[in-house]
């Protein structure tokens, strides 16, 4: 998908169902920043999915589980906030709509109000369709997300394919499920790519794949896994599209090594002093170039 095909405008859930009917393909990435955010948007990506998964990729914590609503909302103020044109979707974090369907509407209104995004997500198929018709029927759009579901990752015994022989037909109609009570769209995570295929056939609804082969309408990966900057292992479903970790631990040690070896700062990156008196006290520090202070090359 080029930047050209996207709309100069906020997408709204109407451009991926007519998306869906051209069959163009569109793209989504996880953003929990103003840049990445910023980035993603010029690049073309339509929608910017908040995950959860920022549970791992911002805060540190080894699954999605321990990640909460007031953590996750000001990061989708963010990426509303540094964008003009791509969908936002805040991804309602384990615990906070199970209880649900009413516990599913507060958290969804916080979402919408309190973060300003356009739709919100959430895990499930069969089992929260009650959840996605209350918050459906309350204007908010859902997106579905079915097949691997990182907040049950130990009921599902690890990070595994799901659907795969006789849990086909359970795929099936969770994926159903999901369309019915209303979603605008389902992501389908580590599912194998028939029946993926097949599930894209059969919904009216756009799917997002995941680790789901390229049948279905839309794709979705985690940035920090396709730019390369999470270390480790990368699953087989990710594609890396560079490496940030090396790049940036490249940089960094450079910097290290010039402030050791004082080449760093250079007299391009010193101010000069007007009052400077031969044998005088010692300039006073500059101002700092950091956030919050005036930018680089405002004064010399
Ligand atoms: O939180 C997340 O990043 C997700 C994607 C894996 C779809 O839910």
């Amino acid at each position: 998908m080029t930047e050209a095909s996207a709309p100069q405008r906020r997408i709204r859930v109407t451009d991926f169902a007519n998306a869906k009917l051209r069959q163009q393909r569109w793209a989504m990435l996880t953003s929990y920043d103003q840049y990445t955010a910023a980035l993603f948007e010029q690049a073309g990506v339509w929608s910017l999915l908040v995950g959860d998964s920022a549970a791992n990729n911002v805060y540190g914590y080894d699954s999605t589980l321990p990640v909460t609503v007031d953590e996750l909302l000001p990061l989708v103020r963010a990426v509303v906030r540094s964008t003009s044109r791509a969908f936002v979707v805040g991804d309602l974090p384990f615990g906070s709509y199970e209880a649900g369907p009413s516990q599913a509407l507060q958290t969804a209104i916080r979402f919408m109000k309190e973060g300003g995004c356009h739709a919100v997500k959430f895990e499930g198929g069969v089992r929260v369709t009650e959840q996605i018709r209350k918050v459906s029927e309350a204007g908010i759009p859902v997106m579905g997300h079915i097949g691997f579901t990182p907040q049950s990752e130990h009921q599902l015994g690890g990070y595994r394919v799901q659907g795969r022989g006789d849990a086909a037909a359970r795929l099936l109609e969770d994926a159903h499920a999901v369309a019915d009570a209303g979603a605008f769209a389902v992501v389908l995570e580590m599912v194998p790519g028939d029946l993926a295929a097949q599930v894209t056939d059969e919904l009216a609804i756009p799917t997002v794949g995941i680790g789901a082969g390229v049948h279905c309408d839309a794709q979705v990966l985690v940035w920090q896994d396709m730019l390369g900057l999470r270390q480790g292992k990368v699953t087989r479903f990710v594609k890396q599209y560079a490496n940030l970790a090396e790049v940036i631990a490249g940089a960094a040690s450079a910097y290290v090594a010039d402030v050791r070896d004082g080449a760093f700062p250079s007299p391009t990156h010193t101010f000069g002093s007007a009052s400077a008196v031969a044998g005088g006290p010692p300039a006073k520090p500059g101002p700092a170039t950091t956030s919050g202070s005036p930018a680089a090359g405002a004064a010399s």
